[in-house]
């Protein structure tokens, strides 16, 4: 039995079948067809953050699977009041087929996986959000960007740190320009390196947006803020002074560059609005990747138990 909690758990190989499955899978549902690849199922969604696109996405995904999603917010259960995670998961996975977790630290989602009988698939952590990386790589294929340059221009958290994992393993170059005192986790970069040199990827660190944009494939961004960050909010808009994607920072990319944003998104601070509405159609397929990414992820994880 797999889980998916980081993208660093899989080979090359393995996130392609995933990839190769969500596309089946996609161009089926686009013709109405539901192959019930997991009737009967029931996946745990256990939200302790927000969340509009993972909880839409996953929920209508495994019912297009033939299953049944259970939306488990932590203001409802028991983990809400102290119930500890380990106890949590070796409940929920006696009556569930699979779990999809959206939480904080990032040990907690592996504990649950570690008191888990059945996979257990990272739904964002402080450290990292896979599933939108695999959706965010789908979509790049889809407009074309086999083998590219991307540029993140913003602040080092969860998103990033799934960035740099995917450019190691997929083998491409990711330039991550971040201000001072906002860099990614020097852990999280180190296992990023090693995978990178066995597998071909470029990381590229700096503090200069305009240096990464230039002549890059794809430009993306995140929100300043990440959620349980809100406090920061007024010493961290400060230092990101200079860091909008906006039409100049656009405009040092090459010229059929895509803009991609996991969203949400804030306009007028991490990109502007004029960026954001002329990208709109890129970004959108984007969230509606997010269904079909998954459907692949959590058709795999249940091929391989
Ligand atoms: N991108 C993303 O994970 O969106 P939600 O927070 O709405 O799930
Ligand atoms: N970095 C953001 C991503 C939201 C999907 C957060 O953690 O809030």
């Amino acid at each position: 039995m797999r889980h998916f909690l980081t993208l660093a758990d899989f080979s090359k190989e393995e996130l392609l079948e995933m990839i190769a499955l969500a596309q089946k899978i996609k161009a089926q549902t686009k013709q109405r067809k539901f192959v019930p690849y997991m009737e009967h199922q029931t996946l745990g969604m256990i939200f302790e953050k927000s969340s509009t696109r993972t909880r839409v996405s996953f929920e209508t995904g495994i019912y297009q699977l033939g299953g049944i999603g259970l939306f488990l917010s932590s203001n409802d259960i028991q983990l809400g009041r102290g119930e500890p995670m380990k106890d949590t998961a070796r409940v929920i996975s006696r009556m569930v087929d699979m779990v999809m977790i959206r939480t904080f630290e990032h040990s907690k989602l592996e504990e649950f996986a570690r008191y888990s009988k059945v996979p257990v698939i990272n739904g964002l952590t402080d450290d990292y959000h896979p599933v939108q990386l695999m959706t965010d790589y789908l979509t790049m294929l889809e407009f074309g960007k086999e083998n590219p340059v991307v540029a993140y221009v913003g602040d080092g958290n969860n998103m990033t740190h799934s960035w740099l994992m995917l450019a190691a393993i997929m083998g491409f170059e990711l330039r991550v320009a971040t201000p001072k005192g906002y860099e990614c986790d020097p852990e999280i970069i180190a296992r990023a390196e090693r995978l990178a040199e066995e597998n071909g990827g470029r990381l590229i660190f700096g503090n200069d947006p305009k240096e990464a944009a230039k002549g890059a494939d794809v430009v993306t961004t995140d929100t300043w803020i990440s959620m349980g960050q809100e406090e920061e909010k007024e010493t961290k808009l400060k230092a990101f002074d200079g860091y909008i994607v906006d039409e100049a920072m656009m405009s040092l990319a090459k010229e059929d560059a895509i803009f991609l944003h996991c969203l949400p998104a804030y306009r007028g601070y991490e990109v502007s609005e004029e960026v954001f509405e002329k990208h709109s159609e890129v970004i959108f397929t984007e969230a509606e990747n997010r269904l079909h990414a998954q459907k692949g992820i959590m058709v795999w994880l249940d091929q391989h138990r």
